[in-house]
């Protein structure tokens, strides 16, 4: 584990793999905390280390009190991280928010993404519908705590056939959430921009990948956003919903090691 002050705050990570240069950032989704990424971090293939940080508010990292926590601060805390760690180029791996955040870091600093994972994510924004519900979501958790909004949630996330400990393991993490990081959390989502129009300028190597049975950024939204960025890859993982990553993570990895693999030959 590690600890390093950006921008101000103080933030935590996990590392796994070993290796010279060739770095993967991993960036969890909502309302998630680094340990998403513990499967990937502990199978990364020889060469490649992972550095899977807790975003601001999230998990062992400060919780600054701001009104929100926008994607392109997070994409500004990352780019502090991978300056404060010596790290030209990082393949940026993102999950939902994560890969919204991908997305902001790849548009504020493409020189800094050596390639992208988009991971059950979208590059649209919220409707009018979707800003109003976080509004509610967001007034309900001050009002009266985040139970409701967290037992809401928890079955959009996985398939119906997800295993018991990724069940648990994705409870931890939401309920391991502070209710403040929620709150300012879903501002930030709500005011996220459309990453759309800079889709057709990525120019790395990107793969898109998520489960066929994800309810939040189903299989039509991942085939779009592969379809707008040249040369991307699709792989949808079968029977698997939207935390990917954890619901199938040897059908992930295989992915992943296959992408990363692609980069160096
Ligand atoms: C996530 O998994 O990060 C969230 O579902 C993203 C969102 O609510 O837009």
């Amino acid at each position: 584990m590690g600890r390093t002050r950006v921008r101000g705050i103080e933030l935590e990570w996990s590392e796994g793999g070993a290796g010279g240069g060739d770095v993967v950032l991993f960036l969890h989704g909502f309302p998630f905390d680094r340990t998403l990424w513990a499967p990937q971090l502990a199978a990364l293939p020889a060469g490649w280390r992972g550095v899977a940080p807790d975003l601001r508010g999230f998990g062992g990292s400060d919780r600054p009190a701001e009104r929100a926590y926008p994607m392109e601060q997070h994409a500004a805390d990352m780019v502090a991280l991978l300056d404060a760690l010596g790290v030209e180029r990082a393949v940026v791996c993102g999950l939902s928010m994560g890969g919204y955040i991908a997305l902001a870091l790849q548009r504020a600093a493409p020189a800094r993404v050596r390639a992208l994972v988009l991971a059950d994510t979208r590059a649209e924004p919220d409707t009018a519908e979707a800003r109003a519900q976080r509004a509610e979501q967001a007034a309900a958790i001050e009002r009266d705590g985040a139970g409701a909004f967290l037992e809401g949630m928890l079955p959009k996330l996985l398939a119906d056939g997800a295993p018991a400990e990724v069940r648990t393991a994705v409870q931890r993490m939401m309920h391991g959430t502070a209710p403040e990081t929620l709150v300012r959390a879903l501002h930030g989502l709500a005011e996220r921009p459309d990453a759309r129009p800079a889709l057709p300028a990525i120019a790395v190597p990107t793969l898109v990948i998520g489960g066929s049975e994800d309810r939040i950024t189903p299989p039509d939204v991942l085939r779009a956003l592969a379809d707008a960025i040249p040369g991307a890859r699709l792989e949808l993982i079968d029977g698997v919903g939207h935390v990917a990553n954890l619901e199938a993570e040897r059908a992930f990895n295989d992915a992943l090691h296959a992408f990363l693999q692609a980069l160096r030959d």
